[in-house]
């Protein structure tokens, strides 16, 4: 059907004004919003039209998209807006008739602010592009061995003396509690929820900049050293800000009483100001850390979360600890054939009536090379092409019921990319490769790669009318227009 300046736009919920603004950003062309029919797109909820956060999308001479709830119309105007295209005779939308829901609730997408910072006007330009891909979980690594990126009252020197630089001494940053809000609140009106991770115990060098007593010395490894060396980047040293990226260093105090007093008032301060309902404490490569004060930590760090009346989240690791607090949600960042004793851990969340991300670090790593000589990104779990980014399974990996599984999420570390254009660099396309694995159907006709290629190329002059700097990898028929 065509899109022209007399195209009218029946429907009182948010997303008739977010197409109304996205056709108007693709083609120049502003529909107009009318309250009663007719009209030639019409936009509206009715919760027996399908599973939550679905939606039906019919187009023949008119467009109608009915969601389930204010999320699945949101995702209707989304496949709505990929449908669009400009041929000799103008704008239009294609054919389609679709009836569409989410295999996973959880499809997440993490931004590492830390190893950079990115302010709040690019976390929102993240926020647009990932969520409309149906992503639906913002994860902000809010913390690491580099900086503190988000202010706490009860502990103001974290951003007072942990927040001026990034890796490499580039520019840093915080967010004040207004811009963390902001963010929430953008993302909110887009349907995805933020989940802020403060990583504890290790990835805490920056904790000991802004209050030493709360951290021990740096405890060096020989992957460390050998890292420093390769990259001539400075070894840690206590009390200094850190501006290498090799990791498994710090450690905050396990034994000091005063560390729980700092977790309290930081999670509930983060608690206050987060609608979602997790909080996500870390537990990543505290290799210097013996394991049994690491799984005390685990222990007492997520009843503290639970105290917070926030359900915890962690790095896979901490169900190393056999009285992690329950129905913790683990986070899988093995690979997809799980090593060493990574599957046991993330089965104990399991056990203790928590559930599980996916992050497979060899397909959903977003830092990971595409190429050997790909500018952007490292490579220490895969150099990860766009074909094998989409073809993996979440559920075949550990073995744990499907039903543990609550989705996928896609994680950005931040150690190479300076800039948000780097950041979209590496996280498009492959962002819409995960997209597709948490929401398609394992066993639909579409769910494989000769379909998605193709569906993948046509996204590119509607990343470039938005301005995502997506690299145009070789594998995908991009689309001209
Ligand atoms: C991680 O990649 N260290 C979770």
């Amino acid at each position: 059907m065509p899109i022209t300046a007399t195209t009218r736009v029946l429907g009182s919920s948010p997303a008739a004004a977010q197409l109304i603004e996205a056709v108007e950003r693709r083609t120049g062309i502003r529909l107009a919003s009318v309250e009663t029919a007719p009209a030639e797109i019409e936009l509206f909820v009715d919760p027996n039209s399908s599973a939550p956060e679905g939606y039906t999308l019919e187009i023949g001479d008119r467009a109608i998209a009915v969601g389930a709830d204010e999320a699945g119309l949101f995702y209707g105007v989304q496949t709505l807006l990929q449908l669009l295209r400009q041929d000799d005779f103008g704008w239009g939308l294609l054919r389609a008739d679709v009836a569409d829901s989410p295999r996973f609730p959880r499809r997440g997408v993490m931004l590492d602010v830390a190893r950079h910072f990115f302010g709040v006007d690019d976390v929102k330009k993240f926020i647009d592009s990932t969520s409309a891909l149906k992503f639906n979980h913002l994860h902000l690594h809010l913390s690491d061995d580099q900086g503190w990126r988000v202010h706490i009252d009860s502990w103001p020197r974290l951003t007072e003396l942990s927040a001026s630089t990034s890796a490499n001494g580039d520019p840093g940053g915080f967010y004040t509690k207004d811009d963390y809000r902001k963010i929430v609140d953008y993302a909110a009106a887009r349907h995805m929820i933020v989940i802020p991770e403060i990583d504890l115990p290790g990835h805490t060098h920056a904790i000991g900049v802004a209050y030493p007593e709360l951290v021990e010395a740096p405890v060096m490894n020989d992957n460390l050293i050998a890292d420093s060396r390769r990259l001539g980047q400075p070894l840690p040293v206590a009390g200094e800000i850190y501006l290498g990226w090799g990791v498994g260093h710090s450690s905050v105090r396990i034994h000091e009483e005063r560390t729980y007093d700092f977790v309290r008032d930081v999670v509930r301060e983060l608690a206050e100001m987060t609608p979602g309902p997790y909080i996500h404490i870390g537990g990543d490569e505290s290799l210097g850390t013996p394991q049994a004060d690491f799984d005390l930590f685990a222990e007492r760090a997520t009843a503290i979360v639970v105290e917070a009346g926030k359900t915890p989240v962690a790095w896979h690791e901490m169900g190393s600890a056999a009285d992690i607090a329950e129905g913790t949600v683990g986070q899988y960042w093995g690979m997809t054939t799980p090593e060493g004793t990574h599957a046991e851990e993330a089965a104990h969340f399991v056990e203790r009536g928590g559930a599980l991300i996916m992050s497979a670090a060899n397909v959903t790593y977003l830092d990971m090379k595409y190429t050997e000589d790909f500018p952007l990104g490292l490579t220490w779990a895969a150099i990860i092409d766009v074909r094998s980014a989409y073809e993996w399974e979440p559920t075949t990996i550990l073995d744990v019921p499907d039903t543990a599984i609550l989705g996928v999420e896609a994680p950005l570390w931040s150690e190479t990319t300076r800039t948000l254009d780097d950041v979209e660099q590496l996280v498009f396309p492959r962002a819409a490769a995960q997209a597709e694995v948490a929401w398609s159907p394992r066993e639909a006709p579409e769910r494989v790669w000769e379909s998605f290629r193709v569906r993948l190329g046509s996204l590119a002059p509607l990343w470039k009318a938005e301005g995502v700097d997506f690299h145009p990898a070789d594998e995908i028929p991009w689309s001209a227009r």
